[in-house]
């Protein structure tokens, strides 16, 4: 027999039906498939910082090599890394938690799933506002939730109301997962509208809050506040989710970490111990340096990305049929490209929804995008901006002369 054979002898769990491969990671296989042909592509649909992890973190991972720290590690995390999560917390969010209020995962991508596995039952319901982070649906449906998804529109800056809420609040609502700064939108909840929607959550004590702060740092106009610093009332059902694969440059390190009420935690790092165990001690040690130490590289970081996101913004702006809000945090745009749907292409092809748009783009300019339908919201392309500058003109200008050729 083949080891490539595709077909499964034996059927695969029926859950895996209700799943696809995440559409972030098939663009990036797609962009590597395409480069390995010879095509010149320009990659908007990176998900990851593009700069390289700063030396002073990667040198913490080397002598945790060398001093032999490659062994597992407590469940929940190493105690050097808990402290620096701790410290982290009380220094820029103003928020104490107990160790045991903390766990380190492979990934916030691994807490966030354990996190739904460890409290849904079949079809308990998990509000999603979308444009939604790709996997919060998958992730939902693999632990047999159901996802309720609740548009967040345009005009309300890409954010749900407090109203919309509490209108898809039912008895069987188990969760609210919200991202903020979000992906794809970029778009930012002040304090004004966390303080609405925390107030409807407390209203309805049998719901959960778990907030993606995986962006917190890239937040360009304002500080970032975490919904705990508006309510600390809800402390015993809000789990934070965080990590340092964004902020540091760290998403091939797979550290994550989470932060909330001890017996959520303690749920969480049981189901952690039956299947990864911990997460390496190498990148531990690392992440405990890149959280305690200098944070330069941080705010560095973050002034670098909101000059790639003023040119992007400012150059797709100039693109007739694209509407391109200003993302507030993240590092992404996600224009409305509503207006070329109806337009036909060079080749005689009339464009009728966003993935022809995305499939326009790649083949007539050779800048690769991802489609809003996969965020949950059609009409609209993800452009990431963690790619330098000259990148960011060179790929604008492509798309500029890709759509000026539509009829
Ligand atoms: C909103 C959001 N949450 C979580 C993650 C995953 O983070 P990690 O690398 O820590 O698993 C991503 C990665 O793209 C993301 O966009």
């Amino acid at each position: 027999m083949s080891t490539t054979d595709t077909l499964a002898p034996v059927p695969l769990a029926r859950k895996m039906q209700r799943i696809k491969p995440s559409a972030s990671m098939m663009a990036k296989k797609k962009v590597e498939t395409l480069r390995s042909e010879g095509k010149k592509i320009i990659d908007f649909t990176i998900g990851e910082p593009d700069l390289k992890t700063p030396a002073h973190i990667a040198q913490a991972g080397i002598e945790a090599i060398q001093n032999g720290c490659t062994k597992y590690t407590a469940t929940s995390g190493i105690p050097e890394l808990l402290r620096a999560i701790k410290e982290k917390y009380q220094r820029e969010n103003k928020l104490d938690f107990a160790l045991d209020q903390l766990v380190v995962g492979t990934g916030a991508k691994q807490l966030i799933f354990s996190a739904l596995s460890v409290t849904l039952d079949k079809d308990d319901e998990v509000i999603i506002p979308a444009p939604y982070w790709v996997s919060y649906p998958d992730m939902v449906l693999l632990n047999d939730g159901k996802p309720v998804i609740l548009e967040a529109s345009e005009h309300n800056g890409f954010k749900m109301t407090a109203e919309s809420l509490e209108a898809a609040i039912t008895d069987r609502t188990k969760w609210l997962l919200l991202n903020s700064p979000n992906n794809p939108s970029g778009s930012l909840y002040t304090e004004a509208e966390l303080r609405e929607i925390l107030a409807v959550l407390q209203r309805y004590p049998h719901v959960l809050l778990m907030i993606d702060e995986i962006y917190e740092h890239f937040s360009y106009e304002q500080d970032y506040i975490s919904p705990l610093m508006v309510n600390s009332g809800l402390g015993a059902r809000t789990l934070l989710i965080n990590g340092v694969s964004k902020a540091y440059a760290m998403t091939g390190w797979r550290i994550g970490y989470a932060a909330g009420p001890a017996y959520l935690i303690k749920a969480i790092s049981t189901l952690i111990s039956q299947t990864t165990s911990c997460a390496s001690e190498i990148s531990q040690k690392a992440a405990a340096t890149a959280l305690s130490g200098d944070q330069t590289c941080v705010r560095e970081t973050t002034a670098l990305y909101k000059k790639r996101r003023d040119t992007m913004v400012a150059l797709l702006s100039d693109i007739p049929g694209l509407v391109c809000p200003q993302p507030q945090g993240a590092f992404y745009v996600f224009p409305n490209v509503q207006g070329l749907l109806g337009k036909t292409t060079p080749s005689g092809k009339t464009l009728s929804n966003d993935l022809d748009i995305v499939h326009y783009f790649l083949d007539a300019a050779g800048v690769a995008v991802l489609d809003g339908t996969a965020y949950g919201v059609p009409g609209y392309i993800r452009l990431s901006f963690a790619t330098d500058l000259e990148t960011i003109k060179i790929g604008c200008e492509m798309l500029s002369q890709a759509c000026s050729q539509l009829k």
